[in-house]
């Protein structure tokens, strides 16, 4: 029976095993949070690529692993070519998927991407689609404090709301397809629609169905398991996860790598 591993600096990537537990009902999955070091997004690039290759070796050599989701925009953009060309199994990232669908969906080619200031600071996203069409326009917004605040549990009050208003308002109005250019902002999609009316485009759902193209639909389980490792506070990841997930989670096993 295969094994899909599944990461993120935390409890974001929970957006993108949702649609991996659709397209792969019968397979195992192991997903790593890395939530003691979270938000990936405010470190330098050469600190972000050694803790994701600490969390990919792990599922890797020591999950022996058949696949490696990189369930972070940050990840994928600081590690996902050396993760692609160290290890011998089929690795996706989230970015390219985004593009592609965003691609698909604009109407007027300017395109919005909110992300993590690394995320930003990378460029990823801008190479990315100029890469595939190079009349597009990209509006980029970086959005610091949202990782933080997702991972404590987000509270959606008057504080949060204006800052969501702050960050998305940032974008010219001609924008009609925003990217959620963080695996964690599924997670308050709601709240972004507030101050968004135009697509919204969430990569999670493209990832899922590329890595099916990869590797095809796994044999059929009766009960293949899930099993997670986190390495900052489990009560919180839980909670946050079941959420989302609508799920229960029955074990959570600490590790720091
Ligand atoms: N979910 C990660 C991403 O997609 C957040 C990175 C962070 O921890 O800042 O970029």
């Amino acid at each position: 029976m295969r094994t899909i591993g599944v990461f993120d600096s935390g409890v974001g990537g929970v957006s993108v095993l949702k649609e991996i537990l659709k397209e792969f009902p019968y397979d195992n999955i192991i997903y790593f949070g890395d939530s003691l070091h979270a938000p990936y997004g405010d470190r330098e690039i050469e600190e972000i690529r050694t803790l994701c290759l600490k969390v990919s070796d792990f599922l890797v050599y020591k999950k022996n692993v058949n696949a490696l989701v990189i369930a972070c925009n940050t990840a994928t953009g600081a590690a996902m070519d050396i993760m692609t060309n160290k290890y011998n199994i089929p690795v996706v990232g989230v970015v390219e998927n985004g593009v592609k669908e965003a691609i698909k969906l604009t109407k007027n080619k300017r395109l919005g991407v909110v992300a993590t200031p690394a995320t930003i600071k990378m460029n990823i996203y801008s190479k990315s689609f100029y890469a595939l069409d190079k009349s597009i326009s990209v509006y980029q917004v970086q959005c610091p404090l949202f990782v933080r605040m997702i991972e404590e549990g987000w509270n959606d009050n008057l504080e949060s709301d204006n800052l969501v208003k702050e960050y998305i308002t940032q974008l010219p109005k001609e924008v009609d397809t925003l990217v959620l250019g963080c695996t964690h902002y599924p997670l308050i999609e709601k709240y972004i629609k507030r101050y968004f009316k135009g697509t919204i485009v969430d990569p999670a759902k493209q990832t899922a169905k590329s890595l099916k193209n990869m590797i095809g639909e796994g044999e059929y389980s009766k009960s293949p398991k899930i099993d997670f490792f986190v390495s900052g506070d489990c009560d919180k990841f839980k909670k946050i996860a079941q959420e989302f997930l609508g799920t229960r989670i029955d074990s959570i096993e600490k590790t720091i790598l």
